[in-house]
């Protein structure tokens, strides 16, 4: 079957707007988003321009607002989406080319939560800081983050302000916060605290729809919220 794919398209080059194109593109039922934008990148128009890379739902990289929502192109089947298929840039986001948007943004605030494990202690043993299962648990929903963006540029109150850190930082402050290891809590939970931090978090849930790994992001921010609540009252 042939599936009718709509792809909004825009070179800075040679576009002053965005416009549509569509595509007819050969697809079985169990052929990714991303075949078809493959298909058109390798048969039928080899400008277009998206990002992608492990094609399994793991790097993150190819998050695009399939259908009218944000989705990864990888992991969603042509059996779910239909037989006429639109393909746009995440929202809220610069589009650098076609599908391709600028996350200098997404990345400058996932940086700010210091993504990483604090601690300069050296283990008891010299060689593991150990944690009980219980203690691992506490985090294990934010640590399946792999980044993608969809949640953030999902969310309307970032596209209100884009200087709101935005819920992928918080899920990720959220998974050091929470980890019995560290020790950077107070200094991540001042960033939390900020103007454009957690407080501008409007409970909309688009991010929890939008999210591929199925993270419960509003519960990690209301979560975070507490604890700053409770440490600094
Ligand atoms: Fe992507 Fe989910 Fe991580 Fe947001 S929380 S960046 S939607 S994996
Ligand atoms: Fe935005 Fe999600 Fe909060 S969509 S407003 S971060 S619940
Ligand atoms: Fe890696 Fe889709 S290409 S998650």
């Amino acid at each position: 079957m042939d599936v009718q794919l709509r792809i909004l398209r825009f070179d800075p080059e040679r576009d002053d707007l965005a416009h549509w194109e569509e595509y007819a593109v050969p697809a079985e039922p169990s052929d990714r988003v991303l075949d078809l934008l493959h298909h058109v990148k390798w048969y039928q128009d080899g400008t277009l321009t998206f990002r992608r890379s492990c094609a399994h739902g793991v790097c993150g990289s190819d998050a695009m607002l399939i259908n009218g929502r944000n989705r990864l192109a990888c992991e969603y089947l042509v059996k779910d989406a239909g037989r006429a298929i639109s393909v746009e840039p995440v929202p809220g986001s610069q589009v650098i080319k076609d599908l391709l948007v600028d996350l200098e943004g997404f990345w400058d605030k996932y940086r700010s939560v210091m993504p990483y494990l604090v601690n300069d202690e050296v283990p008891e043993d010299g060689k593991e800081r150990r944690q009980s299962p219980d203690e691992r648990e506490r985090f294990d929903d934010t640590s399946k983050c792999i980044l993608c963006g969809a949640c953030t540029t999902a969310c309307p109150s970032f596209w209100a302000n884009p200087d709101y850190v935005g819920p992928a930082a918080i899920v990720n402050a959220h998974r050091f916060i929470f980890d019995s290891r560290d020790h950077a809590t107070e200094e991540r939970l001042e960033i939390m605290a900020d103007a454009d931090g957690v407080w501008r978090c409007r409970t909309i849930f688009n991010c929890v729809e939008a999210c591929p790994r199925g993270i419960n992001i509003t519960r990690a921010i209301m979560e975070v919220t507490r604890q700053i609540e409770i440490r600094r009252p």
